[in-house]
């Protein structure tokens, strides 16, 4: 019987899956650091989610990235929940342990603030309160990071006001809820804004706000990078505050998995933007 290597296996799972851009930029990493593995997109009906879970580590895998729709179910089959994953209602990680079980984690917040620190060095988010606009899994995430990160006082808007209310009571007293764009002094003297609602992404209505009334050298974050530059990013340079887009955030929160799995750290670089971009 010949004696095969152990090659590690990761993916990502979800449905529909094709559309998904980690299989690039893993793709890219192994090839870059010589790494003998492979990361395969899996398409699984929510109804086979447990079984084909339970079957990979049996196949293999070492752990498998998650998307829509199985984000929030993986956390009910796991074995392990990370607090941060259990906090944010979600994972986007699973790692699978010799001994069977299935660790879930969520880096989505991770790729956050690594994406804003690697464009912006010195921006930290317990400089000033942060505005955050939009209540939904995007959000969550943020929320998470930035209170961990020990951001003061994190305010919040939501077209549908109840989401944003609901996510005060679950993350607690440092979020401040406003009104849906009454964001003339929710921004006042803040540090950070994020936009992590669908606005500015192409095909929807732009996302508009005064800026006028931000801390001098704000940081603006938007999350969509469909296009890598929206109007709320544009306004912002204008205005004189220093602004990331986020393509970076979909970049860094592959990084722990990647090292987890194949056991080198990643680099998120200029060539990988381009890559990813023109995927
Ligand atoms: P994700 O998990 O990517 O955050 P989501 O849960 O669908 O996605 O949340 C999308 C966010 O964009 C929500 O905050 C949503 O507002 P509602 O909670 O009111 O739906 C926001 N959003 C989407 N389209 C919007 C629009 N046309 N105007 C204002 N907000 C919008």
């Amino acid at each position: 019987m010949t004696d095969h290597p152990r090659i590690p296996l990761a993916g990502v799972i979800g449905s529909p899956i094709a559309h998904s851009k980690s299989p690039i930029l893993h793709g890219h990493w192994l090839k870059t650091y010589g790494i003998r593995g492979y990361y395969i997109p899996i398409d699984i009906a929510g109804e086979d989610l447990e079984t084909v879970l339970r079957a990979l580590p049996k196949a293999g895998f070492v752990g498998c990235n998650v998307t829509i729709p199985h984000k929030e179910a993986v956390l009910a089959i796991a074995d392990v929940v990370s607090d941060r994953a259990a906090l944010i209602g979600a994972a986007n990680t699973l790692i699978f342990r010799p001994d069977g079980k299935i660790h879930a984690d969520n880096t989505d917040g991770y790729g956050f603030i690594a994406n804003v620190k690697q464009a912006i060095p010195d921006w930290h988010p317990n400089e000033g309160p942060a505005a955050v606009f939009g209540a939904g899994g995007a959000a969550r995430a943020v929320l998470a990071s930035l209170l961990e990160m020990g951001c003061p006082e994190i305010r919040i808007s939501n077209r549908t006001k109840a989401r944003a209310e609901n996510l005060r009571t679950e993350f607690g007293a440092r979020i401040v809820v406003y009104d849906w764009v009454q964001a003339g002094n929710m921004l006042e003297g803040a540090a950070t804004v994020v936009n992590t609602t669908s606005l500015g992404m192409v095909g929807k209505p732009e996302f508009r706000v005064p800026l006028d009334a931000l801390m001098p050298g704000a940081v603006v974050n938007d999350i969509v990078y469909t296009p890598l530059e929206t109007d709320l990013l544009r306004t912002a340079k204008e205005a004189g505050c220093r602004t990331v887009d986020g393509l970076g955030m979909l970049l860094h929160q592959a990084v722990p998995g990647f090292e987890r799995w194949f056991g080198h750290r990643p680099e998120v670089t200029e060539d990988l933007r381009n890559r990813i971009l023109n995927a």
